[in-house]
């Protein structure tokens, strides 16, 4: 089992199997019909995943304009409260397909609440990618239209899914256990 900062973790799903699911999403992605795509990442959980999806959609023949969004809660800890947008994107979405992407579909909130916020600024369309869902916690009325891996119910960090903070970098998607 790796350790990081003294932790042992547990791999959910390692670099290789995320790779080889971002070349079959992006092929899903690219087999539906879209009008100038906007991709925009909701930070800072989905980063990494972001990075390899993007590029995995270049190779599937898209050519999409990238953004980024911070949503963040009110609330700290791992729940989700009231949300807000700490930093917007400067693209107009108006008359756009746009494709949300984050790292993980837990109650709901967050993806809703961009969703949202774009139909409500004229998006042509708005679909979701995640790379995890937890079907789980939901309690939005939301569903993605592309998903990496069903998740089980663990807080799970890495590939930029990060607990305080700590374990962005990791490679893989993972569960802390306890100290190594
Ligand atoms: P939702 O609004 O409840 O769907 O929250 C989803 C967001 O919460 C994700 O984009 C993550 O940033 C964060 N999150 C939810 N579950 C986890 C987890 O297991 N590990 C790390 N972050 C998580
Ligand atoms: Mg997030």
């Amino acid at each position: 089992m790796p350790v990081v900062r003294g932790k042992a973790i547990e791999v959910l799903f390692s670099a290789s199997a995320i790779a080889r699911r971002n070349l079959e999403l992006a092929k899903e992605i690219a087999s539906r019909d879209h009008q100038d795509l906007l991709v925009i990442a909701i930070l800072k959980g989905s980063f990494v995943f972001a990075a390899d999806l993007v590029r995995a959609m270049h190779d599937a023949g898209l050519a999409p304009e990238v953004e980024f969004i911070t949503i963040s809660s009110y609330g700290s800890g791992t729940t989700s409260g009231e949300l807000r947008v700490l930093r917007d994107i400067d693209s107009d979405p108006k008359g756009r397909d746009v494709l949300l992407i984050d790292d993980i579909l837990e109650s709901g909130k967050t993806l809703k609440y961009a969703r949202d916020l774009m139909l409500s600024r004229g998006a042509n369309s708005v679909s979701v990618a995640t790379l995890l869902d937890k079907r789980m916690r939901r309690k939005s009325a939301i569903d993605a239209d592309f998903v990496g891996f069903d998740c089980p119910d663990h807080f799970v960090v890495g590939y930029g899914m990060d607990v305080g903070h700590a374990f962005r970098e990791l490679p893989f998607v993972g569960i802390v256990t306890g100290d190594a």
